[in-house]
């Protein structure tokens, strides 16, 4: 059975291109592209807000959120994997109702408790109206945190549910999920759970916490942060039982979808180009310049495509702007977040124009412009699960000066003068002078073309691919059936 695949369900909040927040959304829509292509059956499964259309209904039913009795909706589309084999199909089904999910944001309201309570609870149900039988339900950050515990209720008086593997994926420990007790009646659940070797944080209940203690196997998305979570730095307050399922714990980095980040062939840029060729590089840099109101110039072009929220380093930024400035460089920001630093790049856009570029909110065709079009990329990160900026970038030839923390660790190694390997250009201390002191060492490299030039193949050719990350997914999930008594692994 199990060598002909597996069945995957892969349940997250936004999976693009339906929906998107952050970097969340393209591993849960890339992701199962390369597992299905690696020979699996993977389907997804997310809420269908307002912004997703109206696709075909397959069936609907019935499902009690405390004392109220609301109903799911499911309906279907499909995203499709493109391989060198042919094109395979990702069933993807939204859970739909109403009441809850039509609405214009995500998340973000008072009810969001009740909101993804409605949404755990409708995932086994939906996989028995349909039939699907998965060896493996993936799980994705708190709003699917409680689906494995369900399945081990569940499991208790069904045999079939009793032999599902959950696996837990953490893309990011600050978004929890933490709501009032309630919630637990909510989820259908009994004080028992209520303690604080249950689902219990600091007197609230706490999806994430939930996720991570029933799921067979955990994971998070590059081997240093998998690391820095069991240390109350980078914890969050839930280092202790990140320590104690430390042996379950796994880290796997993130790829990227090479068919659609691939600048030989990107039709939203200017001019396609490879590592071969990169005198279209630059023409993409001067239309950037064009488009952005900058002037034309060969001083290097710094971008930046990110959410503007304290995770990404944006405070050190700023402290370190005026020195940044005095370089002879340009500055590209295109991101939306937190208002106190949406405004504080505009009010330096405004007082920089032809140097400084700052767009505030989401722009997909310019995000590519960016990378296609910028020497360097800025990602100061504070902390960064995997960070999926730096390997765009690297793949588009735009090289990182970045803080190594996190998945950037993981993918970018310190340009090094005597041997000539390295992608990037790194800072330790979250500090701006550090910071600074990266973009000096990048920018002095710079204006020697063929040392830049060759760093920028180096990061080029470097495979930031699902491949690899793809098939080690398939070995977490062969462990998390080895729990289930599924499967004889060695020891
Ligand atoms: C979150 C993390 C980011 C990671 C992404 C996908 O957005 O902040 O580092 O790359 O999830 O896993």
């Amino acid at each position: 059975m199990l060598d002909t695949g597996l069945k995957i369900l892969v349940v997250a909040s936004e999976v693009a291109p339906f929906a998107k927040t952050g970097g969340l959304a393209d591993v849960a829509g890339s992701l199962p592209k390369a597992l299905a292509v690696q020979g699996n059956d993977v389907r997804v499964v997310l809420p269908r807000y307002r912004r997703i259309g109206d696709y075909a209904t397959v069936t609907d039913f019935p499902v009690e959120v405390g004392q109220r009795k609301e109903t799911c909706i499911v309906r279907r589309s499909r995203i499709e994997a493109k391989s060198s084999r042919g094109t395979k199909e990702v069933p993807v089904y939204f859970v739909d109702n109403y009441h809850y999910f039509d609405r214009d944001r995500l998340y973000g309201y008072e009810d969001d408790a009740e909101r993804f309570a409605f949404f755990n609870l409708s995932i086994l149900p939906l996989c028995e109206e349909l039939g699907f039988r998965p060896d493996v339900v993936h799980l994705n950050d708190w709003q699917s945190g409680f689906i494995p515990l369900l399945i081990r209720i569940r499991g208790r008086h069904s045999a079939l549910w009793n032999e599902t593997a959950s696996v837990f994926t953490i893309h990011n420990l600050r978004y929890q999920g933490r709501f009032p007790k309630v919630t637990l009646g909510l989820l259908g659940l009994g004080e028992e759970y209520f303690t604080p070797g249950g689902v219990e944080f600091y007197g609230d209940v706490s999806f994430m916490k939930a996720g991570l203690l029933f799921a067979d196997v955990i994971n998070t998305v590059s081997e240093t942060y998998a690391r820095e979570i069991q240390t109350p730095e980078f914890g969050e307050g839930l280092d202790g039982v990140l320590r104690k399922r430390g042996s379950d714990l796994y880290g796997i980095v993130n790829g990227i979808n090479y068919h659609e980040y691939d600048p030989s062939s990107d039709p939203r840029l200017f001019k396609t180009y490879d590592s071969r060729n990169l005198g279209a590089k630059v023409d993409n840099k001067l239309a950037l310049q064009r488009e952005l109101g900058l002037s034309l110039s060969h001083e290097p072009l710094v971008g930046m495509v990110s959410r503007l929220v304290d995770q990404k380093g944006l405070d050190v930024l700023l402290e370190a702007m005026p020195e940044i400035l005095s370089r002879p460089l340009q500055f590209v920001l295109l991101g939306s977040g937190d208002e106190r630093y949406e405004e504080a790049f505009r009010s330096l856009a405004r007082s920089h124009p032809g140097k400084v570029s700052v767009t505030t909110g989401f722009n997909g065709i310019l995000a590519q412009r960016i990378y296609a079009g910028s020497d360097m990329f800025l990602m100061p990160s504070r902390f960064e699960p995997c960070g999926l900026g730096q390997l765009i970038a690297m793949r588009y030839g735009s090289i990182p000066v970045a803080r190594r923390t996190g998945g950037i660790a993981d993918t970018v190694s310190e340009y090094d003068v005597s041997t000539g390997t390295g992608t990037g250009f790194l800072f330790d201390r979250y500090e701006a002078e550090d910071l600074v002191a990266a973009l000096d060492r990048a920018l002095d490299k710079y204006r020697d073309r063929s040392t830049w030039n060759h760093i920028v193949k180096q990061a080029m050719e470097t495979d930031f691919s699902w491949n690899k990350s793809a098939a080690m997914y398939t070995e977490v999930y062969m462990e998390a059936l080895s729990r289930r008594g599924r499967v004889e692994r060695p020891a």
